[in-house]
């Protein structure tokens, strides 16, 4: 069976929303990409939060610096954690200036004395991969790169289909992807614009990769990974999610939150997903807007329940062209 894994997403696969995943099962998942220097400085509280973890997560860092990166890859082992992935993919200005993410990706040489270090240094049983886009400006060495974690032996390689210079947009390009699956024997996990389990399972199968990676199609939609998971086993996509679906999973997630993050914090963060949780909802826009104007959990959810309850009238299965007027 094809592995599923959740992409490292920062800003989006936080602590809670990796709770709500974990019901659905993902065969692993990773934390938002944590710098090795924060790490380092952080006191023990700041670490407690950022490390914030479900048995088995993954974790992500980032960094370049070879002794911080093993220095800091040894703590998070110490704490129990078995996945350990190296970011270099990550296109923002702020992080490739350092040399960090996709910046790694012109710099194979200092890419395999690193993770060599980083793979020595761990225990033989932690599983150490590392995430990588196909070039940097442009198309480049991803094939080279994929042979270097051959060669160190790394438990895996993510390819995301994209240039670092394409940034998010564009399509992600499949053909790489299984140019480098054909070219190393250690699971390739490929990962890029998979929105449907109809779509992930033909680019599953077309690439031969061993795993697939979802990230924007989880938004708001951790469903996505049971009915993959469905389409590979008997080649239907079984669970239809509806309306009130949504609006229930909006609802957990926000009770979830309460328990995991302050008050004030919260207003920031769930935002984002009750925007995706709505998307499409008949009613949905109304209550997006009010959401702007309320910044306490029971007054959001209070909304929800009053959403939920006026499309328990007319619920459908979830389709944006079925939306109906209510
Ligand atoms: C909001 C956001 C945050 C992301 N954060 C990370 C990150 O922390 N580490 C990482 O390796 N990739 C990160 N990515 C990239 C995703 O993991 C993934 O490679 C990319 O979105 C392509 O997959 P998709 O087309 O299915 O979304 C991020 C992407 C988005 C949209």
């Amino acid at each position: 069976m094809i592995k599923i894994y959740i992409a490292p997403m920062a800003g989006v696969t936080d602590y809670t929303y990796r709770r709500i995943m974990n019901k659905f099962h993902p065969d692993l998942m990773f934390t938002e990409m944590i710098s090795v220097n924060a790490v380092k400085m952080a006191n023990k509280k700041t670490i407690d939060q950022m490390l914030r973890l479900l048995p088995n997560d993954g974790v992500q860092i980032f960094g370049r610096d070879i002794d911080v990166m093993v220095e800091t890859a040894l703590y998070i082992e110490s704490l129990g954690v078995t996945y350990i992935d190296v970011n270099m993919g990550c296109p923002m200005p702020k992080i490739t200036k350092n040399g960090y993410g996709s910046a790694l990706l012109e710099d194979p040489e200092h890419v395999r004395e690193m993770m060599g270090a980083i793979k020595k240094a761990l225990k033989p049983e932690t599983k150490l991969s590392m995430k990588i886009r196909i070039g940097y400006k442009e198309y480049k060495n991803p094939i080279e790169l994929a042979k270097i974690a051959e060669e160190l032996g790394l438990h895996h390689i993510t390819v995301h289909g994209r240039t670092k210079e394409q940034m998010y947009s564009g399509t992600a390009n499949w053909e790489v992807i299984k140019q480098i699956k054909d070219a190393v024997s250690i699971p390739v996990i490929g990962n890029g614009d998979i929105f449907t389990a109809e779509g992930g399972y033909e680019k599953a199968m077309e690439s031969g990769v061993d795993g697939i990676m979802l990230a924007r199609g989880i938004y708001g939609n951790p469903w996505l990974i049971q009915q993959i998971r469905e389409k590979f086993e008997t080649g239907e996509v079984i669970t239809k999610v509806t309306y009130i679906d949504k609006i229930n999973m909006a609802l957990l997630h926000i009770e979830y939150m309460k328990e995991d993050y302050p008050e004030k914090q919260f207003n920031f963060e769930i935002r984002k997903h009750l925007c995706w949780y709505l998307k499409g909802i008949t009613g949905g826009s109304k209550v997006k807007n009010l959401l702007n104007k309320i910044d306490n959990y029971d007054d959001i959810a209070k909304v929800l329940i009053e959403l939920r309850d006026k499309l328990g009238m007319v619920d459908l299965p979830y389709r944006e062209e079925k939306t109906k007027k209510i």
